[in-house]
């Protein structure tokens, strides 16, 4: 018997003037797509509603002024000023990566309302990468600069996690069956909404206490767009469910990406946060590693299988959310955009 898990998936055609573009025929990865985006036909309802959230979240991050970081930069002590300069590292790559790999999943996508929010979600991953670099271009010393953008050379827990998820999407490259484009799925999915969290809460962190407040509202700013994407994934996955995607993804499968990525985001952020700053220690660390990740099991419709411990962070949080001029609000946005989660009738990998 062949092993569906290893068939191999189709790009969606560039021009395919036969196709019948009928909802009721369209799946996310099946369906007879013509592939012209006649957009006023749709199956999937939260889609043109993520493309307006997403529309509406336009930023440039060249109207938030760096020159204040840059003397705050200076009064940073040494941990406080390695944990700047390691996680910006950190978060470049993966967004260079996002940027990259973004459209290696639109490729296979059937139904034309979600193709074109991923097509933005590119977009926006190209903005993140280009404001880490602004920031680091700005803040950064000139010597120090190049140091910043490669620090996975000389750093082997950095370097196991960024392997660890380009492999992931490597492989699916390389053999793009549709056991690998799960796995790619959740890859991205534990990116978007588990990666890189204790890092934006150091930020906040430091802008609670009056410090590298621009690099602050930058942080804000690329945080309201990836609650966008982790809710656009969690679409995407929820639905794929009803089109029985679970006997290419087990269940056992997602739990066991989830753990690994818990642990590594957990090792990293102990190894760069530590207990040396303040505000901050292992264990808060620890506590919301396992809150985010229990979370993010919850909006798949999976039972949390993570330690169940309170938000250590949820005052930085409210800083991420602080009213006033130029600001953003992240709440808000969620509030918009978590309001039509209801809409999925399907539970996820639970149900078998
Ligand atoms: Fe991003
Ligand atoms: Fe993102």
């Amino acid at each position: 018997m062949s092993d569906v898990r290893k068939e191999l998936m189709k790009p969606r055609p560039i021009f395919n003037p036969n196709g019948n573009d009928d909802p009721a025929k369209r799946g996310i990865l099946y369906g007879d797509t013509t592939n012209i985006f006649n957009l006023n036909v749709i199956k999937y309802e939260w889609a043109p509603k993520m493309y307006r959230a997403m529309m509406a979240n336009f930023w440039i991050p060249e109207t938030v002024d760096l020159t204040q970081d840059v003397q705050d930069y200076k009064e940073l002590t040494d941990d406080e000023r390695q944990a700047y300069d390691e996680i910006l590292s950190f978060l470049v790559f993966l967004d260079s990566i996002q940027t990259t790999n973004i459209p290696n999943i639109a490729a296979y996508v059937k139904a034309p309302e979600i193709t074109i929010d991923l097509s933005i979600h590119a977009y926006q991953e190209a903005i993140h990468s280009q404001s880490y670099g602004y920031t680091i271009e700005s803040v950064v010393p000139p010597e120090k600069r190049e140091e910043v953008y490669y620090w996975w050379r000389k750093d082997p827990i950095l370097f196991e996690r960024n392997k660890y998820i380009a492999d992931i999407y490597q492989k699916f490259l390389e053999e793009p069956t549709m056991e690998n484009y799960g796995e790619v799925l959740i890859g991205n999915y534990l990116l978007e909404g588990l990666y890189f969290y204790n890092g934006f809460m150091f930020f906040y962190n430091l802008a609670s206490r009056n410090l590298m407040q621009g690099t602050a509202d930058i942080i804000r700013y690329i945080n309201r767009d990836e609650f966008t994407h982790v809710i656009l994934f969690e679409h995407f996955l929820k639905d794929l469910t009803d089109e029985n995607f679970k006997k290419y993804l087990p269940k056992d499968k997602v739990y066991e990406m989830f753990k690994i990525a818990v642990d590594q985001e957990q090792r990293f952020s102990k190894k760069v946060i530590g207990n040396n700053i303040l505000g901050m220690n292992e264990k808060s660390i620890e506590d919301y590693t396992y809150y985010i990740a229990n979370d993010r099991l919850k909006r798949l419709g999976l039972e949390p299988i993570f330690p169940d411990r309170p938000n250590p962070y949820e005052h930085l949080e409210r800083i991420a959310d602080v009213g006033g001029e130029g600001n953003v609000k992240a709440n808000f946005f969620e509030a918009t955009v978590t309001s039509y989660n209801q809409a999925s009738a399907v539970e996820g990998w639970d149900e078998i």
